[in-house]
């Protein structure tokens, strides 16, 4: 049985994609920043800008299942929404970075010895993170989404001996605390492209960005 891991599963498209995860036979291990009980899913506290946090999570997981398949660095923020590129705070960017780059970075880095050949990575990045559609609503989270994508080629790069795949998705607009009430997506179809990449696409696709189950340019 396949073992995946969502990071910041407590809410939003993270919380629904382990619902679909563990509608599908998954083992589904729910980490949050509060560890706190998951419906779907083995709770973890896993605060993915704390690198002790992470390495307690992933010694967890070491001890209980002894394996991950599927990482899906689903953890992210958007601080800087409205905000202009000219007057962006060094510190906004900074803590930006640390959650939806250095996180991901990290989280994949200690998981990757567990990651089992034929294994992969999601990370869920953005249309805005996209050279060829990025606009300027929140400079610091598009700088962060483009840095993610290059993380996906990099690791994609680093998998390619052991088979472990590597991608980018974007779930879309979604409905959820970061995506607001007028996204036209709903938690479930902001999560089944992702879900789809975890346990669907194709095995010979690595290095490469998607949305809506096809892969978009970069
Ligand atoms: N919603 C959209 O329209 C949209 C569009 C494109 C891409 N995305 C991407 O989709 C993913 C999920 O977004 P969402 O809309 O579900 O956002 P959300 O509702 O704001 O949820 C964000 C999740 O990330 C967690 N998180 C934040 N910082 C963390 C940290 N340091 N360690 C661990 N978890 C942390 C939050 O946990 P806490 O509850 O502890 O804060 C929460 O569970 C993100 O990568 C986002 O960039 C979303």
């Amino acid at each position: 049985m396949s073992v995946v891991l969502v990071t910041g599963a407590n809410r939003g498209i993270g919380h629904e994609v382990c619902r679909q995860l563990a509608g599908r036979g998954v083992t589904v291990i729910a980490a949050s920043r509060s560890g706190a009980l998951h419906p779907y899913g083995a709770s973890l506290a896993l605060d993915v800008t704390d690198e002790s946090s992470v390495t307690r999570a992933i010694a967890t997981i070491a001890s209980n299942w002894g394996q991950v398949d599927v990482l899906i660095n689903n953890a992210a923020v958007l601080l800087d929404q409205g905000q202009s590129i000219l007057t962006l705070s060094s510190d906004s960017l900074r803590s930006t970075l640390e959650t939806n780059l250095i996180g991901p970075m990290r989280v994949a880095q200690s998981v990757w010895p567990l990651l089992r050949n034929g294994g992969c990575v999601v990370n869920v990045s953005s249309m805005s993170g996209q050279f060829v559609e990025m606009d300027d609503w929140a400079p610091a989270y598009s700088l962060s989404k483009t840095a993610l994508n290059a993380l996906t080629v990099q690791l994609a790069i680093a998998g390619r001996p052991n088979a472990i795949r590597v991608n980018s998705v974007c779930p879309g607009w979604v409905q959820t605390e970061m995506g607001g009430i007028g996204a036209p997506l709903s938690p479930a179809e902001g999560a089944a492209g992702i879900v789809w990449l975890a346990l669907d696409a194709p095995i010979c696709h690595t290095g490469m960005f998607f949305r809506d189950r096809a892969v978009i340019p970069w």
